[in-house]
């Protein structure tokens, strides 16, 4: 696997090195580009579009996006290149979010491994994986911080947290260029603060929770050294983002320093028009391309450009610069020099048994125990007869979530699979998929009732916000019928979003959140319940008790009326309790762990000093497990109001049983900033930091900043 990966990534930087410098070789065809070729460059297509065809015998186009195999994507390529002037070659873009043939957990699903690594390889081998199949360029990652449950494409990033999802958006990076492809930070900007979680919906902010919040993913993204950026669909305080210059030339560009290039959303340059922010079809483009967006996504816009060219309203050197973005992407992707895809290659390093092994660690180590009354978990593999109940089941198809690339579920291991592949000699495995009566009875009959209940996979990603986060009700009704028949019972979630599940919190013993797994889920979710692998994923969104109650963050802000059960007057609802049914950063594991002697180093520090902060951490239980120690900071007292605490630092721990380990945590300038109009400023005062299991508990020191 390693091995793949080096051999690649030298492929890659023998084919760049052995290339012109890119400079002059971008500056020579630059030289000698038409207006038409220019604008051509500037605009990406899908391969059964209908304004594509002209254009493709002559090669006038810069990019096309497309999941077709690598013997198509070369004859793609053949036409492009014999038809064209300058041999152009065409840079192929791909949405590979989490794997290209061997399926990732979805990435809210690897955040919750709160193991960057964990990102990384996936990417790498989707990389990998995606290169071989002719890709050169994925569309992720999809760094959008969301905080709001009831939007589908939650399921697409690493959760609420801007610093987890920064670790997470650097580790994306990394792995995409380790397994040889081009990156895109998407969706810039705020895409993920949609109004009411409706996709594709306005997002209106303070830019402080913007900078706070919402941008630092984005930033850890550029400096890691993402290649493009995509602009999101949504008006961000009344400009489209991909029409805000402010976003893209202004604050992208100018205080990141990011040299790559960005490319809009599918159709969101002419869907300016939709918006009301621009008048025609031309002055979406010419709008877009001001904003600094290089590349149009599918709108086929950019050729109306030439009249603005010709007229002057459109600079030719802000084409020019576009341009070279572009043709240094190509270089940079090794495309020039390699156009074609080595068609024997797929055969080579799809699927293999390596690339399996990792997708599995990936998904044993999402997995998120939520609830296990009594120690149900794991089952013993005494002689049992294990009703499983749900149609999610036995759905190899939803194992694989959205945006599964070329994932097919013929590849891919169900709940159901998984766990007969498990079971031992003496397990007898009675399979309900959705009928009540039938379902009943077999739980009965049984020894422990396992039920896989949840979301279909197409009930998230792009364009599938939910009003309802709750357990479909067929799903709900079903679980309630088993757990009438009195026996044990296992509840395996499955979902692209954290669920309002109420009912099963009180009355299903061991709760396990397996969203959706991937290729290798079904054994992972075995691996788990069985305790070949003891769980250690910990939530990265916080779960609410009802959809009512959305949006629920861990880093909400302070109110003048903190919510209290016994006051009427504060800031609650009357119909559900305070707080989330599982906060933040909760996870269990078979084991137990105590934490004592938190302290901080100094009783002071100066506003560009540091001190650290420190814990004991014991496993406390019998089994080894794994501990994911979290340090929240609040800021009690500020020119503005703060959030009531914010994740600054965690360390995941391997601790044997009765082990204990000192952790320690360095807090300066990037754990205690605010944003204000001047910029980032660490103020005097006190602060407050907790380290604990989750974001609800902890133990807390306090320090001073001074002068
Ligand atoms: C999505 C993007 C995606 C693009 C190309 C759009 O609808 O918003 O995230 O990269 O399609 O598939």
């Amino acid at each position: 696997m390693l091995r793949n990966a080096i051999v690649l990534a030298l492929t890659l930087t023998v084919a760049t090195n052995a290339q012109q410098p890119s400079a002059s070789r971008v500056d020579k065809l630059l030289a000698s580009m038409t207006l038409e070729e220019k604008l051509a460059q500037l605009s990406q297509y899908v391969p059964d579009q209908p304004e594509l065809k002209p254009l493709l015998q002559k090669g006038l186009f810069g990019s096309i996006l497309s999941g077709a195999d690598a013997a198509a994507k070369n004859v793609l390529q053949r036409t492009a290149m014999d038809g064209s002037r300058l041999k152009i070659p065409i840079l192929f873009g791909h949405d590979v979010i989490h794997g290209y043939k061997t399926i990732f957990p979805i990435p809210l699903a690897i955040a919750s491994s709160w193991d960057p690594e964990m990102a990384e390889t996936s990417a790498r081998i989707g990389g990998i994986e995606a290169r071989a199949g002719g890709i050169h360029w994925t569309f992720a990652p999809m760094v959008d911080i969301a905080r709001d449950a009831r939007w589908g494409r939650i399921a697409e990033g690493a959760g609420e947290d801007p610093y987890l999802g920064s670790l997470m958006a650097a580790a994306y990076v990394r792995g995409f260029h380790a397994g040889g492809i081009l990156a895109c930070a998407k969706h810039f900007a705020a895409y993920g603060a949609a109004e009411g979680g409706r996709d594709y919906g306005s997002t209106d902010m303070s830019e402080r929770t913007l900078r706070e919040v919402y941008l630092p993913p984005f930033k850890a993204a550029s400096d890691a050294g993402v290649d493009s950026f995509m602009s999101a669909f949504n008006a961000l305080n009344g400009v489209p983002a991909t029409g805000s210059r402010w976003l893209i030339t202004d604050i992208l560009r100018g205080e990141w320093k990011f040299k790559g290039f960005v490319v809009s959303d599918w159709t969101s340059v002419t869907e300016m028009i939709a918006h009301g922010y621009a008048s025609d079809r031309r002055h979406a483009a010419r709008l877009a391309l001001m904003a600094g967006v290089d590349m149009d996504m599918v709108s086929n816009s950019y050729g109306e450009l030439a009249a603005d060219v010709a007229s002057g309203a459109v600079p030719l050197s802000v084409v020019d610069t576009a341009v070279r973005r572009v043709l240094e992407a190509k270089v940079k992707a090794g495309v020039f020099d390699q156009p074609f895809a080595d068609e024997s290659r797929p055969a080579k390093v799809m699927l293999t048994p390596d690339h399996r092994a990792a997708a599995r660690r990936v998904a044993q180590r999402s997995i998120v125990l939520l609830r296990n009354e009594g120690n149900l978990l794991p089952l013993s593999r005494k002689a049992r007869t294990l009703a499983v109940i749900g149609k999610l089941a036995d759905s190899s198809e939803d194992m694989l979530g959205p945006w599964a690339a070329e994932g097919e579920k013929e590849d891919t291991i169900s709940v159901l699979a998984g766990l007969r592949a498990a079971a031992g000699a003496d397990n007898r495995i009675v399979y309900v998929p959705d009928d009540r009566a039938a379902a009943l009875a077999a739980a009965r009959d049984s020894d422990v009732v396992i039920a896989v209940l949840g979301e279909s996979r197409n009930m998230s990603g792009e364009a599938a916000s939910r009003t309802s986060i709750e357990l479909p009700s067929d799903q709900q009704q079903l679980l309630e019928a088993v757990v009438a028949a009195g026996k044990p019972v296992v509840l395996v979630l499955m979902s692209g979003r954290p669920l309002a599940i109420p009912w099963a919190a009180e009355h299903v013993p061991a709760i396990v959140n397996a969203w959706f797994l991937g290729t290798e889920g079904g054994h992972a979710v075995a691996d788990i319940l069985f305790g070949a692998v003891s769980p250690s994923g910990r939530l990265t969104v916080t779960m609410p008790r009802a959809t009512g109650q959305v949006p629920i963050y861990h880093a909400m802000l302070r109110t003048g009326r903190p919510a209290n059960e016994t006051e009427k007057y504060t800031s609650k609802y009357i119909d559900t309790k305070i707080g989330p049914l599982y906060p933040f950063g909760h996870g269990l594991t078979y084991t137990t762990f105590e934490y004592s002697d938190v302290r901080v180093s100094a009783a002071s520090m100066a506003r560009n000093g540091s001190v650290t902060a420190s814990a004991t951490i014991r496993n406390s239980g019998t089994r080894a497990g794994d501990e994911v120690v979290q340090l929240y900071v609040s800021d009690p007292v500020a020119s503005t109001v703060r959030p009531i605490r914010e994740l600054k630092a965690f360390r995941r721990l391997s601790l044997a049983p009765g082990e204990a380990r000192i952790v320690t945590f360095p807090i300066g300038a990037s754990e205690l900033q605010l944003w204000t109009p001047g910029g980032w400023v660490v103020e005097p005062g006190r602060f407050e930091v907790t380290i604990g299991p989750d974001a609800s508990r902890g133990m807390t020191a306090a320090f001073n900043v001074v002068e």
